[in-house]
């Protein structure tokens, strides 16, 4: 296969049309193909977990635009993601990852150590949910991203969502289910939590929202 092929990202897009897009977009650096290539050799088909170019570039830029200095991530894996927030954060940003996986996050470690990001970065191994209980009230974000088990994203985001300031943005991985929340016949505990949690952000007068079929569906909230 191909590399193009294999980096495919999205079923919804029309294979050439992505080929070109990706052809006309800036593309991952060394820090980040490096990190790719990694992630392959060293956890084999997981590696698909990771996001894809596109969606890794538009997060860093809108993060940068916003001029965030605060985010969090649920579900960092070997910390692609993260390294897109961390480098749009810039220097004076902190970002919380949280997972529950120590050996997918050493990748992650040392690849934001090789890219100059480590030091923005705090990483808590443990059950997303008990890290985002355990914050401090106080405790705000201008950007949050949420990429780990399907079946907990409404409860992240009725975590993340009070601790978003007004104007702030939150990203949902994965809310298309490779198009299965459309497919009546399929019921498995994902694609019913990432079904009630499109409704649910639909219906939040507190947010504005757009689904976008890039990577497997990123839904783009902003909090109003
Ligand atoms: C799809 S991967 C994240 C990919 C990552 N955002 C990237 O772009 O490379 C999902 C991650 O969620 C983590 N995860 C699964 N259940 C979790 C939980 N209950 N709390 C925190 N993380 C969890 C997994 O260990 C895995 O690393």
């Amino acid at each position: 296969m191909p590399e193009s092929a294999a980096r495919r990202r999205t079923r919804f897009i029309d294979a050439a049309i992505e080929e070109y897009s990706a052809g006309h977009s800036t593309g991952p650096d060394v820090h980040q193909s490096t990190l790719q290539a990694v992630t392959r050799e060293r956890t084999g088909r997981a590696a698909g977990m990771q996001i894809g170019d596109d969606q890794a570039v538009l997060m860093e830029m809108i993060v940068r635009a916003m001029g965030a200095k605060s985010a969090v991530e649920v579900g960092t894996f070997t910390g692609y993601s993260a390294l897109a927030i961390a480098r749009g954060l810039g220097p004076e940003g902190r970002l919380l990852c949280c997972d529950v996986s120590e050996e997918w996050t050493s990748i992650a470690r040392d690849a934001w150590e090789e890219a100059g990001v480590e030091g923005r970065i705090e990483l808590r191994i443990g059950p997303g949910l008990e890290t985002l209980r355990a914050l401090e009230p106080v405790e705000q974000f201008d950007f949050a991203f949420i990429d780990a088990d399907k079946e907990s994203y409404p409860r992240y985001y009725d975590e993340i969502l009070p601790r978003l300031r007004s104007g702030g943005f939150l990203l949902l991985d994965n809310m298309l289910q490779g198009g299965r929340v459309i497919d009546p016949s399929a019921t498995d505990e994902s694609v019913v939590a990432i079904r009630s949690m499109n409704d649910t952000i639909k219906q939040d007068s507190r947010v504005a929202v757009v689904l976008l079929p890039i990577g497997d569906g990123v839904s783009f909230v902003q909090k109003l």
